[in-house]
């Protein structure tokens, strides 16, 4: 039995390739440890904040300074750290907006990215802190970007694997459905990807 944290990031509800994606690396998780529990974060419909001055100044105010107004911004943070935190697996539905993450995902990771809390540095550099969470991620594009003349500007994977490596989010597999734009390809492309999971 695991604990699972699906976030979600694409628009698009019912429509979202990256959704479907992500609920079929979770019903394979689920056939493979029973009793699994899953906790959704749509961070579209949920509006999750871009980080403004007030949750900056929080993050650097010491827990026992903080005021009412510091408390109340920071929550975003402690709240989705934590969540990650209770997880084991977390699934991270990615889809491709102009060539990278959409900015609501882009916002999750600003709020969870934090010096001293999910990583810190020290003589030998940086060090995450965020330890044993097997990460998937559930990417969508239109184009084709695992191969071909568009493989240089597909700026998630190489940006999410650095990010969430950062806080010790190491153990990374990504899933794709490509090529939902492309005739020829897109009738086959959600069946292609969804039958290319494969558990590590
Ligand atoms: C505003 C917008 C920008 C997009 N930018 C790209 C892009 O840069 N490269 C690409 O391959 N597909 C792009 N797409 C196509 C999406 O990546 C594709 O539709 C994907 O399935 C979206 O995932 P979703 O269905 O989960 O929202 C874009 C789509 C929209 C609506």
């Amino acid at each position: 039995m695991k604990k699972i944290l699906h976030i979600i990031s694409s628009p698009r509800g019912a429509a979202s390739f990256s959704i479907k994606l992500g609920n079929a690396i979770i019903e394979k998780l689920k056939a493979e440890y029973p009793g699994s529990t899953v906790k959704e974060t749509d961070l579209v419909n949920q509006h999750f904040p871009h980080l403004e001055e007030a949750h900056l100044t929080s993050f650097f105010t010491p827990a026992e300074s903080r005021t009412p107004e510091n408390i109340i911004a920071v929550k975003h943070s402690d709240d989705a750290i934590q969540d990650i935190l209770d997880a084991d697996i977390i699934v991270i539905g990615a889809p491709m907006y102009n060539f990278t993450i959409h900015s609501a995902l882009k916002a999750w990771l600003d709020h969870i990215v934090r010096a001293g809390v999910t990583f810190k540095y020290d003589e030998n550099g940086a060090e995450g802190l965020i330890k044993g969470k097997k990460v998937y991620i559930a990417e969508t594009t239109g184009a084709i970007y695992t191969e071909g003349p568009m493989q240089p500007f597909d700026f998630i994977e190489p940006y999410l694997k650095t990010i969430l490596s950062h806080i010790g989010l190491t153990d990374i597999t990504i899933f794709r459905i490509e090529g939902t734009a492309i005739p020829g390809i897109q009738d086959t492309a959600v069946e292609k990807g969804i039958s290319s999971i494969i558990l590590n």
